[in-house]
């Protein structure tokens, strides 16, 4: 019997360790729910095609706007999810919530 190889992440804040070769979409679904961003109108987003098109699965990773799908984990990789769309926060009115 092999054992996969661990990768460790931190999502959100919180350590998530996953099998070496799962996409971070993947392991956001493993470690949780699978959210991945919000829309414009405040409604969560998770991954839909899987191969790079919707869009659907940005994150952050490491401080850069990526794609969830396309990319491998790697460890001590650092993943923020559910961060608002940049037209909500270019939009944001003063005294409601962002
Ligand atoms: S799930 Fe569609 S681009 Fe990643």
């Amino acid at each position: 019997m092999t054992h996969a190889t661990k990768v460790n992440l931190v999502v959100d804040g919180r350590p998530v360790a996953v099998d070496a070769g799962l996409s971070v979409a993947a392991a956001l679904a493993r470690a949780g729910d699978g959210i991945t961003r919000t829309s414009v109108s405040g409604m969560a987003r998770a991954p839909l095609c899987g191969m790079g098109v919707c869009q659907e699965c940005r994150v952050d990773i490491d401080g850069r706007r990526m794609l969830a799908c396309q990319t491998v984990c790697r460890d001590g990789m650092a993943v923020t999810t559910r961060l608002p769309h940049p037209a909500r926060q270019a939009h944001h009115l003063p005294g409601t919530a962002p």
